[in-house]
Order: structure tokens, then sequence, then C-alpha cells
């Protein structure tokens, strides 16, 4: 159990269909509390490091490309083990057989137009969030709702 930060982008996909505010909305209603949003159209540099892990794959020039043709909305969340949750609340790659309930087995067919990213682990995390965020564009604060997302033990053991 682990107080962590996860990078969000609801990609070019996920804005042409109209979905960003459903999407936050999901997290909003999970407990997740949101620390950081802008929009921003992405550069192929910033894709080169976001995507290294894909440098070698048949697709990726096509991932960057479609990654850079339109902004994309950026956010971090923060919660408990916040990277398992938003993964699991994003479901699998491939849309046509993502979980119903997931936002890609929700609203998704595809394996490229696949709505939105999650980080995968928190190292991942901490790098994607680098490649987007200056440290003033990261928010802590107190949220009312706080003490009815965790109970008090939760808290102190992430502390
Ligand atoms: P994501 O898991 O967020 O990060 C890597 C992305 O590459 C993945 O979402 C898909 O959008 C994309 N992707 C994965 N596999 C393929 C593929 N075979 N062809 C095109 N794009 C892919």
């Amino acid at each position: 159990m682990n107080m962590q930060r996860t990078a969000v982008l609801v990609k070019p996909d996920g804005l042409q269909r109209g979905l960003i505010g459903e999407i936050i909305s999901r997290f909003e209603r999970k407990g997740l509390k949101l620390v950081g949003m802008k929009m921003i159209q992405m550069s192929d540099e910033m894709l080169s490091d976001w995507y290294a892990e894909h440098k070698d794959k048949s697709f990726f020039n096509d991932l960057k490309e479609f990654m850079a043709e339109l902004p994309i909305i950026a956010m971090v969340w923060e919660g408990i083990d916040a990277v398992m949750v938003v993964r699991r609340l994003v479901g699998t790659t491939l849309g046509r057989e993502a979980e119903g309930g997931s936002i890609r087995g929700d609203f998704g067919m595809s394996q490229q137009y696949n709505l939105i990213h999650a980080s995968a682990k928190e190292e991942d995390a901490k790098r994607e969030i680098a490649i987007v965020f200056n440290s003033n564009e990261l928010f802590s604060y107190h949220s009312v709702i706080d003490s009815v997302i965790y109970a008090q033990y939760e808290v102190k053991e992430c502390s």
C-alpha cells in the first residue's frame, strides 16, 4: 500500500470522441485526486521519450504521428496504489477485448485508438509525469472528501 501519482493522457481519439468529461468523471467518482492537468500538443521529441520502450516496434512511428496530430489532455491522479487503480479503470489495451465497465471496454473497439494512456508502473509514472509537467504545475492539497475516501489507518500506513 503506497500513496502514488500516476500519469493519464486522453489521446486524440478521446478528444475527438468527446470523452474527456466522462473519463475525468470516472476517476473523480472512484475517489482519486486530480493534482495536475493540461492540454498540450506533444512534440516528436516528447513522444520518443514517452514511448521509448516501443522504439523498435513496427508501429512506433505511426503511434507518434497519431499522438502528435492533435492536442491531448494530460493529467496526474493521486491516491493509494493509484497506478494499479487507474490501470484497472482504463482496461486492457485492445478495446474490443477490454472488460465491460472499464473505459476502453465501454467506449473503444481498437488497439491503436484506445482513447487513453495510463502509466504501467510507478517508475514509468515518475518518468512520464516529468516529461509533461514542471513541479510547479503539480499540486498537493487537502480535499474535503479525503476523510471519507480512506480510513485513518490506511492514510497512516502510507505516510
Ligand atoms: P498504450 O498501451 O497506452 O501505449 C502503447 C500504445 O501503442 C498502445 O496504447 C496503443 O495505442 C499502441 N499500440 C499497441 N499495439 C499497437 C499495434 N500493434 N499497432 C498500432 N498501435 C499499437
